[in-house]
């Protein structure tokens, strides 16, 4: 079977585990480090291995919320729409971003590029409405600002 460029890592953590189940979490988070989310092909690959039903692999993979079952845009948005940022606007920036990308919150663009998420306080309250890509904050935000923003990271 082929498989993806996380395929060593899996092998060695298999071998270390003896391919028992304890192995799942750990290969689960060594394929979303390597490769951002769990294929079809992990969970059938994992499936083989571990001797586990796959659908126990997907019960385990939607649980927590750190592993992810589709592949992200290059540009995670995370927009805060707690209440403090939303009395500040948060909605508009939602709406300017999914506007601009043509996508619903949750969803990736077509070019992998960039995905929306909605998420609680990023800690920022006081310069509000606040949205994150990838590890930068970006604060005070307008619709104008956010086109901007979309703008440079699209080119
Ligand atoms: Fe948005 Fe805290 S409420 S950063």
């Amino acid at each position: 079977m082929s498989f993806c460029k996380c395929r060593s890592e899996i092998e060695k953590i298999l071998a270390e585990y003896g391919n028992k189940q304890e192995a799942l979490i750990p290969c689960l988070h060594a394929i979303c480090a390597k490769c951002g989310y769990l294929s079809e092909k992990d969970i059938l690959f994992l499936s083989e291995k571990l001797n586990l039903p796959k659908v126990e692999i997907y019960s385990v993979a939607t649980f927590y919320s750190m592993f992810n079952l589709e592949e992200k845009g290059k540009y995670i948005i995370r927009v805060c729409i707690s209440l403090p940022c939303y009395l500040e606007g948060s909605k508009e920036i939602l709406k300017t971003l999914k506007k601009e990308l043509n996508i619903k919150s949750g969803q990736t663009t077509k070019d992998k590029k960039f995905t929306i998420e909605t998420v609680s306080c990023l800690g920022v309250c006081d310069k509000g409405p606040v949205m994150m890509i990838n590890e930068k904050v970006y604060e005070n935000l307008t619709p104008k600002k956010v086109r901007e923003i979309i703008l440079k990271l699209a080119g």
